[in-house]
């Protein structure tokens, strides 16, 4: 079989760095597309938790002056990930948030800090280190996007790109002023080229010049190109309509696996579901709440923002509380909402529990010990927790959007072969009456049962869809007449 090399670039990865599911895509798609004679190595920026875990790395390149300071290429596998690691202590050497400074504002060098990632990965690609050029370099977010901007302004052979926009709403904006700093020529400063309203997008110049764009569902890759979901960037999006496509997310199937998850307090599967009975009494326990093994119990596990709608479900507690539910909430981010919640949960203890924070493990917990997990973004390029509640029968109520849309089927429509709950438009009437069907259906144990089952054969796994990333790649190279560089598997 022929081997395609891809270098995949990205700004966190699990379980090294993560800050949401971009970490997850990032960390676990290498493993499944290994499967499908993709391999994979993935520039990440050398953040101290990245060193920390890569102790034996090799220096590849040593540069003297590489974005105002010294850097290193390093090399080394971790975790079953092949990685290449950007040392540039004067750009990543900061604990904590990848993106944030301790004020909780975006670190003020983040312009020059993403274009020195995205600047390695076209150095790379165009032989710096002549064994590690791929056939294909595969962007992710922004904060890589500029990779195939540099690519593009580089004359001669080059890989293949592609642009995979797993949320629109974060473009890396940076003023005028900086495109010569950040390394873009002259002439990308116009409406064909990186320029968005007198600034330099970082995003649109990868939408603008990758040869493939991706999204991380079908129906976000639809809703982006209007102008409502285009976040100003629709219109481009609808002239590169022949080069997008959307491409679901998977979860790793062995990270999240109710047979034998570390996490929980029972371990349970599809032929064995009243064990999940033993991690809602442990769900219950943790977040303080009355031992009601017929309370409906839902679930959060999410960022604090605008997106994510939970703004609507707090405005649903009168719902919540007359449906005779209970809500476990883990959450960090808007400082409005986590008050909002806390106080809810002061005022209603034994029914409203809420950890602010974030938590990889609870979340496990609250995933097997829920009876429901709501999502109610207001857009959700793919969303990823409601894939791990269809796998570990906490049933979805979710907004019909995006990614959310095209993973869960809903009750009233489907009959037989149904997962969950959806609502819209995402208004919070509408998301009360999905949590009032919820409600109805709980009480119904034969029907619930059946959502949870259908839930959990659902195919939520990378297998199916990293093939389809592969096929993108060798679509590319097929067909964008590039020049590439043939590997022999042994
Ligand atoms: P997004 O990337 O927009 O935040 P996703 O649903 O794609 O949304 O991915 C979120 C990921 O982060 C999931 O793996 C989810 O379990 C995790 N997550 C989100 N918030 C928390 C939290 N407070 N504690 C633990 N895990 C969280
Ligand atoms: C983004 C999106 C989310 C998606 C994730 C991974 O953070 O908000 O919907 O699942 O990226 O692609």
């Amino acid at each position: 079989m022929t081997l395609l090399r891809v270098l995949s670039v990205a700004s966190e990865i699990y379980p090294l760095v993560k800050t949401g599911g971009l970490a997850d895509v990032a960390g676990a798609l290498p493993a499944a597309l290994a499967d499908c004679g993709v391999a994979t190595k993935t520039l990440v920026p050398g953040y101290p938790d990245i060193l920390k875990a890569l102790p034996a790395a090799n220096t590849l390149l040593q540069l003297d002056s590489f974005y105002g300071g010294t850097a290193r290429l390093l090399g080394g596998t971790c975790e079953g990930l092949e990685l290449l690691v950007l040392d540039a202590p004067h750009l990543f050497a900061r604990p904590g948030n990848p993106y944030l400074g301790p004020d909780g504002q975006d670190w003020p060098d983040n312009a020059l800090r993403f274009a020195a990632l995205s600047r390695m990965a076209a150095d790379i690609a165009l032989g710096a280190i002549t064994p590690l050029v791929p056939d294909i370099v595969h962007a992710h977010d922004w904060q890589a996007a500029l990779a195939p901007v540099f690519l593009h302004y580089h004359s001669g052979p080059r890989p293949g790109t592609v642009m995979t926009v797993h949320n629109l709403a974060y473009q890396g904006l940076f003023p005028y002023e900086m495109l010569g700093t950040i390394g873009l020529p002259p002439d990308s400063f116009n409406v064909h080229g990186v320029e968005y309203y007198g600034k330099v997008s970082y995003l649109k110049g990868g939408l603008q010049f990758a040869d493939r764009i991706t999204t991380v569902s079908p129906t976000y890759a639809q809703e982006i190109q209007t102008d409502e979901g285009g976040m100003g960037l629709g219109g481009l999006l609808r002239e590169r309509a022949a080069a997008l496509s959307g491409i679901l997310n998977g979860i790793d199937t062995a990270v999240w696996n109710p047979a034998t998850d570390p996490d929980i307090a029972a371990h349970f599967g599809f032929d064995a579901l009243s064990r999940r009975a033993a991690n809602k009494v442990a769900l219950q326990r943790r977040f303080g709440l009355d031992p009601k093994p017929d309370a409906p119990l839902l679930g959060v596990i999410s960022r604090l923002s605008w997106q994510k709608g939970l703004d609507l479900l707090l405005a649903n507690l009168d719902t919540i509380l007359g449906e005779g539910m209970q809500l476990a909430l883990l959450g960090s981010g808007d400082r409005d909402l986590q008050d909002g919640y806390v106080a809810t949960a002061k005022a209603h203890p034994g029914r409203i529990g809420v950890v602010i924070g974030y938590d990889e493990r609870l979340a496990h917990l609250i995933q097997a010990g829920s009876d429901a997990l709501v999502v109610p973004s207001r857009f959700e390029p793919c969303g990823l927790t409601q894939l791990c509640a269809l796998r570990y029968g906490a049933v979805p109520i979710v907004a019909r959007v995006g990614g959310l849309e095209d993973t869960v089927v809903d009750a009233d429509e489907a009959g037989a072969g149904a997962t969950g709950f959806k609502f819209g438009p995402v208004t919070a009437d509408n998301l009360a009456g999905a949590l009032r069907r919820a409600s109805v259906t709980f009480h119904d144990k034969p029907a619930w049962q059946s959502l949870q089952r259908h839930g959990m054969t659902t195919d939520v796994s990378w297998r199916n869809r990293a093939s389809r990333y592969a096929e993108l790649y060798r679509d590319i190279l097929a067909t964008c007449g590039i020049a590439t560089h043939r590997h022999t598997a042994p």
